[in-house]
């Protein structure tokens, strides 16, 4: 067959796009012309990440007793009868009281927060090797399981849409929201810094709380000190975080340098264990010079006067 019309389709193809980008010149910003809106069946598909709260949750139930069958058919050859595990595999109960141990034994009863995240992990990714092959009463049944092995619940207990929420674990208390606000950064079009000029601080920025810093004149630039001051010291002594004496107190860091200066950096060098906490040598950041610490010490002592 000749190869002519199917180049004629070409042409045609390539003169409909030219058509579709001079319509696509006035559409709206933000219009790119291909895709296709989500269809909310699509993006119920997606959509499976169950709350805390419980929502997110689908209707149904399921007991401890038919949730041990199947535990004991698809999950106990992993994770042991008992969820004591077996070999390597995540044990999935025991270890209450172990965290603050040298070797934590963190399971659903010992260290997990919310009974929801149970439900949601088993319900997108277990079986290991069908995950998503389960009925949500399957899940409901074999969540109730796994609780009931962590003695959370009793033999005959029922889980449900309704009452999953209300299963507090042992450790939901020791999760601690922290507030970090988004990253964003808006584009500038007119008086930009020169590219040339900017610096990366960190490879992972740490998050320094809102007016805890007493930044210097935006156009003065930070000096050095105050460069490695954020870097590597700000996360402990912003706040005061294990005892770290805070920036900007004067009282303490006055008392501390009655000692002298030299022991002062000496301390930040190489790090000592004073009476309040553990200051660890050079905050953690090896990689630091000495003369890079001091003059850290620097301006965190020029801060707190
Ligand atoms: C073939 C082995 C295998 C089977 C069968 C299996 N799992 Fe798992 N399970 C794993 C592995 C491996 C992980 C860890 C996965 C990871 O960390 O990415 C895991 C993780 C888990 C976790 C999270 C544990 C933690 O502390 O992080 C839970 C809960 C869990 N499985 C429940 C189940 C349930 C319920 C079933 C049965 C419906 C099941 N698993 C079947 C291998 C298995
Ligand atoms: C992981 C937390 C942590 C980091 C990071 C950290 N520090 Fe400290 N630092 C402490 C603690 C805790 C103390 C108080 C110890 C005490 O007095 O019991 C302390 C004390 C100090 C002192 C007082 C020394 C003295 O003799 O009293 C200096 C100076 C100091 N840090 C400098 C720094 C510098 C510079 C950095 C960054 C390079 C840094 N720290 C990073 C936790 C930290």
């Amino acid at each position: 067959m000749s190869r002519f019309p199917e180049v004629l389709l070409a042409l045609a193809a390539t003169l409909t796009l030219s058509a579709n980008l001079a319509a696509d010149a006035r559409k709206p910003v933000g219009y790119y012309g291909y895709g296709e809106a989500a269809t909310a069946e699509q993006i119920a598909g997606w959509d499976i990440d169950v709350r805390p709260d419980g929502l997110g949750l689908p209707p149904g139930s399921g007991s401890v007793e038919d949730g041990e069958s199947i535990y004991d058919e698809q999950c106990a050859e992993c994770h042991g009868t008992f969820g004591e595990a077996v070999g390597r595999y995540p044990a999935l109960s025991g270890g209450e009281g172990s965290l603050q141990e040298e070797r934590p034994h963190k399971t659903i009863g010992s260290y997990w927060g919310h009974t929801s995240t149970l439900w949601d992990y088993i319900h997108r990714a277990m079986p290991f090797q069908r995950p998503e092959s389960l009925s949500d009463d399957e899940v409901y049944a074999v969540t109730a399981y796994v609780l009931y092995l962590n003695d959370l619940v009793e033999d005959d207990f029922v889980l449900s849409q309704d009452n999953l929420a209300s299963i507090e674990l042992p450790n939901a208390g020791n999760f601690i929201p922290e507030q970090r606000p988004d990253v964003k950064n808006k584009r500038c079009m007119k008086n930009c810094r020169d590219p040339e000029k900017i610096e990366i601080l960190s490879e992972a920025p740490l998050y320094v709380p809102e007016g805890s810093l007493k930044v210097a004149a935006a156009d003065a630039g930070p000096t050095e000190g105050q460069k490695v001051y954020q870097r590597s010291c700000g996360l402990c002594h912003d706040q005061g975080i294990a005892g770290a004496p805070a920036l900007g107190d004067a009282a303490d860091w006055s008392r501390r340098l009655e000692q002298g200066i030299d022991l002062v950096y000496d301390h930040a060098i190489n790090g000592f264990q004073g009476s309040v906490g553990m200051m660890p040598a050079k905050g953690g950041f090896v990689q630091l010079s000495d003369d890079e610490v001091r003059q850290a010490v620097d301006y965190i002592l020029e801060q707190s006067r």
